[in-house]
């Protein structure tokens, strides 16, 4: 998703601030980048496509603004890239959103657009009610109440160099530095020049001249703001001599999930702390979340319905919100995202609420959009995600749907006080399994080199490791560009079964458990009977499924209801090293975005 990052203060070296700041978003995934800085009624403004050099300028000033773009509206050419102008460049603008009456405003008020962009509008209009007299706070204002759609914006006016942010349903975050702000789409980008921030919240309107003030865009009232201390250090942000952010957030599981359990356990109990939401008021729960967070949904609904005896649906938070939904008091909305800024899933909250319902939220971001919109919020404490394929994230929200299911237990009565006591022990001892299966990074390797000659694969669980099937092949795709798909291996036969050779490997989860095991054997013996060739997730010891496959990578023993939180660790690993094997940008995958922030 697109980038902003803005710097107006004391350094004379605003321009290469903001050059920074905007290579600390990159993981956002972008296609072209442009700033523009000021001095004295100079003006110095730099468009093009591709990745950021490391570029550096002698162009001294105190105002800048930077955008990284990710195509939405228009092709990915320099002159669609931001920043945008009005025609006497007065007005200066970066975007990121959707500003959905482009084609109206521009009927309405004669506009002349030079780009393919919606984001242009913003200087255009602006820049139109300055002609008509009004000031540039309030030809601000008026335009912004015109709009249709997403954006947060930085922009500037090149007379008077004042810089204005505005929030609505984007994220942009103010940072107050020593004599400086900074305004950056998210935190790690400031952490370096300063953690005290202002989450901006929808309609926050910053004006930032010799003072700062904010308001609404709908009205003068001062908002004295609220200032966070952010305990993240830049360094937490950085990669800390892992090659790339991917691998050092599959090593920092251990300590994420530690992280997240503490405080949310007390007398070995699940303690939750939740202020608004009763969970015994809900007699059913929805869950709804995008890609790797639909996937620990899937793995959610299986806890909680196994253990809890409550009926749980998984949503596409896409899907969900254009489905006429029934949703009634007894139903508990749960939304889950790690950016927390996913514009699908925060649409399908907000109809949600329309209709009535509560929501509870699993987040990694304090004070994201998700967060702030829900009636209670779970926060995971996985620290900064920065690779834009989920790792840490996935384990965290396991983790915590798994404290949620103990909660509803204890709730519902559906197991005894000691069993929930003994689901808290063994939760607590995954983090020491974790360290022993990234002891394997060398074996799950030389798979890599086999895997990485493919251009397909297919992933088979049943039961809870199905959503594991699903969440390893979309770590595969993702940063290998390998086709492959997660499958249920029982539905192998009902199709999928054709497609296997000798050219289609099947990483097949089939950790020891009661219900599906010897299913699964019978699953991977149809497999090589037809010259497939088998990687095989096992359990520790399990020298039979050995003998049935070409290669397995085993995992500790532990309770079937959390076996999820350790077979996807080697599929993780896996994805890794095939994508570096095969070149790719792991870290930034081409076309995609850490955070989806449109729909
Ligand atoms: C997963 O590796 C991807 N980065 C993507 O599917 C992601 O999970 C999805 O966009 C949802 O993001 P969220 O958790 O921030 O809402």
């Amino acid at each position: 998703m697109c980038g902003i990052f803005g710097y107006k203060g004391i350094s004379s070296d605003a321009t290469n601030i903001v050059l920074n700041g905007l290579k600390k978003l990159e993981y956002r995934g972008y296609d072209s980048w442009g700033f523009a800085s000021f001095q004295e009624g100079k003006i110095k403004i730099k468009k093009e496509i591709g990745r950021i050099p490391n570029y550096s300028t002698d162009f001294t000033s105190h105002l800048s603004i930077g955008h990284t773009r990710w195509a939405t509206h228009g092709q990915v050419t320099a002159n669609n890239a931001h920043p945008h102008t009005s025609k006497d460049k007065k007005v200066v603008a970066v975007h990121n959103g959707i500003i959905e009456n482009v084609s109206e405003l521009v009927e309405k008020y004669k506009l002349e657009k030079e780009t393919e962009t919606d984001s242009e509008i913003i200087p255009l209009l602006i820049n139109h009610f300055m002609d008509e007299g009004y000031s540039f706070v309030n030809a601000t204002k008026k335009a912004c109440l015109q709009f249709n759609g997403s954006y947060a914006i930085a922009l500037i006016n090149k007379d008077s160099e004042e810089l204005i942010a505005v929030k609505m349903g984007s994220p942009i975050i103010l940072g107050i530095g020593e004599n400086e702000f900074l305004l950056s789409s998210d935190i790690p980008a400031l952490l370096e020049h300063t953690n005290k921030v202002v989450y901006l919240e929808d309609k926050d309107f910053v004006h930032i001249n010799k003072h700062i003030s904010i308001s609404k865009i709908d009205s003068e009232t001062k908002i004295i703001p609220d200032i966070k201390t952010i305990s993240w250090n830049a360094d937490s942000a950085e990669k800390e001599g892992y090659d790339h952010f991917m691998l050092k957030e599959i090593f920092q599981q251990p300590s994420s999930i530690r992280k997240t359990l503490d405080g949310l356990v007390e007398n070995g109990f699940p303690s939750l702390n939740l202020k608004k939401i009763h969970l015994e008021d809900f007699k059913r729960i929805t869950i709804l979340g995008c890609g790797t967070s639909w996937h620990s949904g899937l793995v959610g609904k299986f806890l909680i319905e196994s253990l809890a005896r409550i009926p749980v649906d998984v949503e596409y938070a896409s899907e969900f919100r254009y489905r006429n939904p029934i949703i009634d008091k007894d139903t508990l909305i749960l939304a889950i995202s790690q950016s927390g800024e996913t514009a699908d899933t925060l649409a399908a909250l907000r109809e949600a609420k329309r209709r009535g319902a509560s929501v509870l939220s699993i987040c990694n971001v304090v004070e994201s959009s998700i967060a702030r919109e829900s009636d209670d919020i779970l926060y995971t404490r996985a620290g900064p995600e920065i690779g834009v394929a989920s790792t840490k994230a996935f384990t965290t929200q396991v983790t915590m749907l798994y404290l949620l299911t103990a909660q509803l237990v204890l709730k519902n009565k559906s197991l005894s006080e000691n069993k929930v006591k003994e689901m808290i022990v063994d939760i607590k001892k995954i983090p020491e399994l974790i360290e022993l299966v990234l002891k394997e990074e060398k074996n799950i390797k030389v798979l890599a080199n086999k895997l990485s000659k493919k251009n397909n694969a297919l992933y088979l669980g049943r039961g809870i490791q199905f959503p594991i099937a699903l969440e390893g092949a979309l770590k595969l795709k993702e940063v290998s560009y390998i086709h492959a798909e997660g499958y249920p291996a029982a539905e192998m036969k009902h199709g999928p079964i054709a497609l296997i050779d000798k050219n289609m490997p099947c990483v097949v989860i089939a950790t020891k458990d009661i219900l599906t095991y010897d299913k699964i054997l019978s699953n991977i013996q149809e497999i090589k009977a037809r010259g497939g060739e088998v990687i095989a997730i096992g359990t520790k010891g399990d020298f039979k499924l050995k003998e049935l496959v070409d290669d397995i990578i085993y995992v500790p023993e532990t309770r079937y209801s959390l076996t999820p939180l350790l077979s996807i660790i080697p599929l993780q690993i896996l994805s890794y090293h095939v994508a570096l094997l095969r070149s790719c940008d792991i870290d930034k995958p081409r076309n995609l975005a850490k955070s989806v922030t449109v729909e």
